[in-house]
C-alpha cells in the first residue's frame, strides 16, 4: 500500500513549537493552541494581504500574552526546570526581568528557535530523500 505523508506538515511544522512549548514549560495539552499561534505570528510578509494579516498577527499577539502572561506570574511561586522559571530567576545587579520582559523574550525565542529548526529538518529529510533515491 503506497502512503503519502507531508512530512512538512506532520513533523517539519509542529515538532519545533512543540519542542519550545515544552522548554517553556508550557502545559503539554495546549500545544496546538501554542503552535497555532506561532503560525500566526510568523506567517511571512504578503503584500497582498497586509492589512490582514497584520490583523491577525496583532490578534494571536495578543492572545499569547493573554496565555502566557498568567503562567509566567503563577511560575513565579512554583518554580521548575523550565525556561520560563530560569528567566524569573535572572538576576543582573540585582535586577530581574517583568513579567512582561519575560514574555517578549518567549518572543524572540519563538522567532529564533521555531522557523530555523523547521527549515533545517525539512532541509535534512529532503537531503535524505534525494541521497537514497
Ligand atoms: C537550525 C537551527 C538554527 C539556526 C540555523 C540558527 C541560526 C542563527 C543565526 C545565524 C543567528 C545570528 C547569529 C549572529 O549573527 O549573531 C542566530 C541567533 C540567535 N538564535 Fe539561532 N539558530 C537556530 C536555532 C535556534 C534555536 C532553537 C534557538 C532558541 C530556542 C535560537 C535562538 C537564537 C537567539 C536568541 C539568537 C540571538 C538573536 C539576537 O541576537 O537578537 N536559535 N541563530
Amino acid at each position: 500500500m503506497n502512503t503519502t505523508v507531508d512530512i512538512v506538515e506532520v513533523f517539519a511544522s509542529p515538532l519545533p513549537s512543540y519542542v519550545i512549548a515544552d522548554l517553556f514549560g508550557v502545559p503539554i495539552e495546549d500545544r496546538h493552541q501554542f503552535k497555532h499561534w506561532i503560525d500566526v505570528l510568523f506567517q511571512p510578509y504578503d503584500k497582498e494581504r497586509l492589512h490582514e494579516l497584520e490583523q491577525e498577527k496583532q490578534q494571536a499577539a495578543k492572545e499569547y500574552f493573554e496565555y502566557l502572561y498568567p503562567l509566567v506570574v503563577q511560575k513565579r511561586s512554583n518554580l521548575a526546570d523550565d525556561i520560563i522559571s530560569d528567566l524569573i530567576q535572572v538576576n543582573i545587579d540585582g535586577e530581574g526581568f517583568t513579567d512582561e520582559e519575560i514574555v517578549q523574550t518567549t518572543m524572540l525565542l519563538l522567532g529564533a528557535g521555531v522557523e530555523t529548526t523547521s527549515h533545517a529538518l525539512t532541509g535534512a529529510r529532503l537531503l535524505l530523500f534525494f541521497r537514497n533515491n
